[in-house]
């Protein structure tokens, strides 16, 4: 029998930041067909225009194909970038040009690439607190130490924002970015009033720190009026905007796109030469052609029907079934729900009775850039069934309810 002796890797000090993802570890332990999870924070694939795509594909091929199944541009293929920039003019009201805009391998890459590009390990960049736990990482596998500003229902505390800007630039920081994610945020589902936005700016122009608006969720308005994006509002050219097409279109596909100064996508451009050299050409082309058609048109609303039931439904079982003490946001657009519980539980420690209760979540802290606030959990309505979302509430309901019980016993 062979017997490989593997070397003794030395990894490098950024890959001590690196941490798994806390649902996709817990979720290998989750063999019960039983169980419903809340945890991820995928689409309903309910939502995927396959048969559209699959007529897109078979055209493509048929009349690009040589170009399609070709290496593309780092930038992005021309005419997808100009069918971004109607798109984003037209729902958004985003002025750009086609030098502006840069297609990434998902919006996830764009996070990766800015974290690299903006930062050098060890400088400091603002978030919100909850954030986004993809951020986390991206920011995370640059070494960004990140530091945290509380939201609530109206998005990021801009006064607690002040007063962060001032405590760091006491101590001689200036942060390099500030990282916003305002509507229907991941995963607090909050989204920031007109008001903060327009201060944000302000605050943004003052200190000459540029801001990263990330914006998966825009579309996904299920009641409230559509607030203006903070790009929308920039008279300066302070704001970096993320796109994607992960859940209007798949995110299987993999199609994001940047829209900023010149000056940062050629600098994204020149990291993504040697991240991918392109984004999957193929994918490019459907999502062109998927834009050109109009299809985005029809497919928004159709996901709206069904998330804002999935909602609904949600919202419902919460005040039904939720033990009394526990508060949660209640978003008006998006795909996740924020509960926060009474202060003495540690929502990381339950998370394994709750899988063998058969219901999965992911804990709070994952989304605190270090990790501090215990009690809270983030639960997705976009992906279970209607008929498992009152179950899994009632199986969370007793599975903290039992927590309570013990704690109250030590
Ligand atoms: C706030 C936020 N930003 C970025 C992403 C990444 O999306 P993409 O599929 O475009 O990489 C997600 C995905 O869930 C997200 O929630």
């Amino acid at each position: 029998m062979l017997v490989l002796i593997v070397m003794n890797f030395k990894f490098s000090e950024l890959v001590g930041y690196m941490k798994p993802s806390e649902i996709r570890e817990l979720l290998k332990f989750a063999s019960s067909p039983d169980l419903i999870s809340l945890g991820g924070g995928m689409p309903n694939p309910d939502t995927f225009p396959i048969d559209e795509i699959q007529e897109i594909i078979t055209y493509v091929l048929k009349n690009s194909g040589k170009y399609a199944l070709q290496y593309g541009n780092t930038g992005g293929l021309n005419e997808l970038r100009t069918e971004i920039k109607k798109l984003i003019k037209g729902t958004e009201n985003i002025d750009s040009e086609e030098k502006g805009i840069i297609v990434t391998s998902g919006s996830q890459q764009a996070l990766y690439s800015l974290g690299k590009i903006l930062v050098t390990p060890g400088e400091t960049a603002i978030t919100e607190a909850p954030t986004y736990v993809g951020a986390i990482s991206a920011f995370n596998a640059n070494g960004v130490d990140m530091q945290g500003i509380p939201m609530d229902e109206n998005g990021m505390r801009i006064d607690l924002l002040e007063k962060k800007i001032s405590e760091l630039k006491a101590k001689g920081i200036k942060p390099k970015f500030i990282y916003t994610i305002p509507n229907y945020q991941n995963p607090a589902g909050y989204t920031m009033s007109l008001e903060r936005r327009k201060r944000l700016l302000e605050i943004s122009n003052e200190n000459e720190i540029p801001i990263i608006e990330d914006n998966p969720y825009g579309e996904l308005r299920y009641h409230g009026p559509r607030i203006p994006t903070i790009r929308s509002l920039d008279r300066d050219g302070n704001v970096i905007y993320l796109g994607t097409l992960s859940k209007v279109m798949t995110p299987g596909l993999r199609i994001g796109y940047t829209v900023g100064p010149v000056s940062v996508i050629e600098k994204i451009n020149i990291l993504k030469q040697a991240l991918d050299l392109a984004t999957n050409t193929l994918a490019q082309y459907i999502a062109y052609e998927y834009l050109k058609r109009g299809i985005i048109y029809k497919q928004v609303p159709k996901t709206i029907k069904l998330y804002s039931r999935k909602l609904d439904l949600m919202l419902k079982a919460l005040d039904e079934y939720f033990p009394e003490g526990s508060t949660w946001s209640r978003p008006n657009g998006g795909m996740f729900i924020w509960a926060t519980l009474n202060e003495s539980l540690d929502t990381t420690a339950m998370v394994g009775r709750a899988i063998k209760n058969n219901v999965a979540y992911v804990s709070g802290s994952a989304f605190y850039p270090k990790g501090e606030k215990k009690n809270s959990m983030r639960l997705n309505f976009t992906y279970p069934e209607d008929d498992q979302i009152p179950v899994a509430i009632d199986r969370l309901s007793k599975v903290i309810r039992e927590e309570e019980s013990l704690a109250e016993a030590k």
